[in-house]
């Protein structure tokens, strides 16, 4: 298979509307939070409001954290942030409360899942030890092993700021895995990774194109190095983090 980019995403719109509309149906009060989110938000901000290709995560949210009952969320919802990607929506107040209540649950669901660590206040950012920051990013954390205080980390700590930066730290996103797909008669293709579930595995190759293939059909190896910061979750502790914030700001 291979069709363009464009038609490619809008088959992904598709799918995703295709199962949204299931949902829907399995779902019998239409107009729970829940429904709503699916419908109107989760395409951006993920099912579980926790963050998608074109939404931030919600439930580490400074707005939403201070959120009570919709009124903080409810103004975003209905004048959108339109420039920067945010739509405004038309919707009765007993919506915006019902879907500022699923926000909220999912919030309390992140927060108690293990692994899930709740994001550090803007004004712990504050409290780390540079020093202690700098040896872990050079020895324990590994982070030199990816990282250069004066390649890739230049001037991090004037182009992410607080919450922003430690999100970064914690959950990187943008990032894509590449992969190689090596093809039955040996050719290899290399690309982003579009697509992979049990069944199929989809690539954009460099010059935009959408191909897919059967997973039995072909080889294929992903690298996703971001992995490593998942990985690395579970290591930190909450002084690690508040001394590599503190160490990472003060690369300007
Ligand atoms: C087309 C994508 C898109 C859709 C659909 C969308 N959002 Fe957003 N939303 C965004 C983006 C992008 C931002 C970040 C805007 C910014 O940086 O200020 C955002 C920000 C927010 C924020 C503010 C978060 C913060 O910490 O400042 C809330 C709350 C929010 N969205 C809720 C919702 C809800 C509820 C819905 C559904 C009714 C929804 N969004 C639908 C893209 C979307
Ligand atoms: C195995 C490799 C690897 C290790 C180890 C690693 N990282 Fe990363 N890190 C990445 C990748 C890949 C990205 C995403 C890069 C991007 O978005 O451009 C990333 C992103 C980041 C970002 C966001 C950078 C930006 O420009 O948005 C920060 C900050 C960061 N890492 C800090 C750390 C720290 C601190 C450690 C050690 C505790 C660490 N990383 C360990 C691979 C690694």
């Amino acid at each position: 298979m291979k069709i363009p980019f464009t038609s490619a995403a809008q088959a992904f719109a598709g799918v995703a509307f295709a199962s949204t509309a299931l949902l829907a149906a399995q779902t019998p009060p239409a107009n729970t939070g829940a429904a709503l989110f699916v419908q109107n938000c989760a395409f951006c901000h993920g099912r579980d409001a926790g963050g998608g290709e074109e939404g931030p995560d919600l439930t580490r949210s400074k707005l939403v954290a201070e959120d009570v009952g919709g009124d903080k969320i409810g103004p975003v919802v209905l004048n959108g942030r339109q420039e920067k990607g945010m739509p405004r929506f038309k919707l009765a107040d007993q919506e915006v409360k019902d879907l500022a209540a699923f926000i909220h649950e999912q919030k309390k669901l992140a927060e108690s899942q293990k692994g899930g660590r709740r994001g550090v206040d803007a004004a712990d950012l504050q409290t780390g030890n540079a020093e202690a920051g700098k040896k872990y990013f050079n020895g324990a954390g590994k982070c030199a092993n990816c990282h250069s205080p004066t390649g890739d980390l230049a001037a991090v700590g004037s182009r992410l700021v607080g919450l922003r930066l430690e999100q970064q730290l914690l959950y990187p996103r943008g990032t894509v895995a590449s992969v190689v797909v090596t093809l039955p008669n040996g050719n290899k293709l290399t690309g982003k990774l579009a697509f992979k579930d049990e069944f199929h595995i989809g690539i954009y190759d460099s010059n935009g194109w959408y191909h897919s293939w059967p997973v039995s059909a072909v080889k294929f190896a992903i690298d996703a190095p971001a992995d490593a910061h998942a990985e690395l979750l579970g290591q930190y502790t909450d002084d690690d983090i508040h001394n590599l914030m503190a160490y990472l700001q003060t690369l300007r």
